[in-house]
């Protein structure tokens, strides 16, 4: 029987990819006021200013390789059955093989309409439409939505926004978990952040980060260092170990 392995990952995972973290020094918070370009009020003052924020994002993307610490994680599916939770809306894992990504925050290469019933955190009656598509290119001003005409937006969930953490799914999950490993996150955005103390019965955890929230972390074993150094090393690991032996690390 496999034993289900839980990546939960954040901006840290892919920054030696190229793309800027969020908190870190010259951090994507540091250039934009997340006010403006990442929030439903945001939208509301300067839709054109959020677009061609994500617009950068999308072009950024594209210019972006997976590192071998989205590599070393694919390659776990030889062996686990992996469910990625990440908060990046990238798609440098599933470029590098993983089959199973849940993404948190939306994802770069989706669009949806301003009405999307996913989005407010309560019912709203005016949320109702259900366009969601993928895209090859970035959203522009102007763009409609097909279904109901309004402006469509990146699939990403902004601050005040609902984030669906599938619960039911959720809790299953956790209680099937063998192996649990946080990489790349700074872990200070719920819900999100809630995954680490929801794990916390797992008995086999790990935390990959040069800078590890050590508060956060009773239990684990932590791996200071750079996803793209760790998680290779953890990965050989554990492909080497005997099921339920752990890594030894
Ligand atoms: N390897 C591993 N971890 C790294 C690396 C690296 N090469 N470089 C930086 N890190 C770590 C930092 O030490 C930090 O702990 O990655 C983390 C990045 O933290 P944040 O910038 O806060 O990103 P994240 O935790 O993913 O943010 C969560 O906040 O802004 C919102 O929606 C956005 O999904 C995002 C959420
Ligand atoms: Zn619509």
């Amino acid at each position: 029987m496999q034993q289900t392995l839980v990546i939960f990952s954040g901006a840290g995972l892919s920054a030696e990819s190229g793309i800027a973290t969020f908190r870190d020094a010259g951090g994507l918070w540091e250039q934009h006021r997340v006010e403006d370009v990442a929030s439903p009020e945001g939208w509301d003052r300067d839709k054109k200013l959020v677009l061609n924020f994500y617009e950068e994002r999308f072009r950024k993307g594209l210019a972006c390789a997976p590192n071998p610490a989205h590599r070393a994680i694919a390659r776990l599916e030889e062996k686990y059955d992996v469910v990625n939770i990440t908060q990046n809306i990238d798609t440098l894992l599933e470029q590098a093989g993983s089959t199973n990504v849940w993404h948190l925050h939306g994802r770069i290469d989706f669009q949806k309409c301003e009405f999307h019933f996913s989005i407010p955190p309560y019912d709203d009656p005016s949320y109702s439409c259900d366009y969601r598509a993928r895209i090859s290119a970035p959203t522009k001003l102007g763009d409609r939505c097909p279904k109901c005409g309004g402006q469509l937006r990146p699939d990403v969930v902004w601050f005040g926004e609902a984030v669906d953490m599938r619960q039911e799914y959720l809790e299953t999950l956790v209680r099937r978990t063998d192996i649990f490993v946080g990489v790349g996150t700074s872990a200070q955005v719920y819900p999100a952040a809630g995954l680490l103390p929801l794990f916390n019965g797992t008995k086999e955890k790990y935390f990959i980060d040069p800078k590890p929230a050590y508060d956060l972390l009773h239990g684990f074993k932590v791996l200071e260092g750079r996803a793209s150094n760790r998680m290779p090393e953890l990965a050989d690991r554990l492909l080497q170990s005997p099921p339920g032996n752990g890594s030894g690390m």
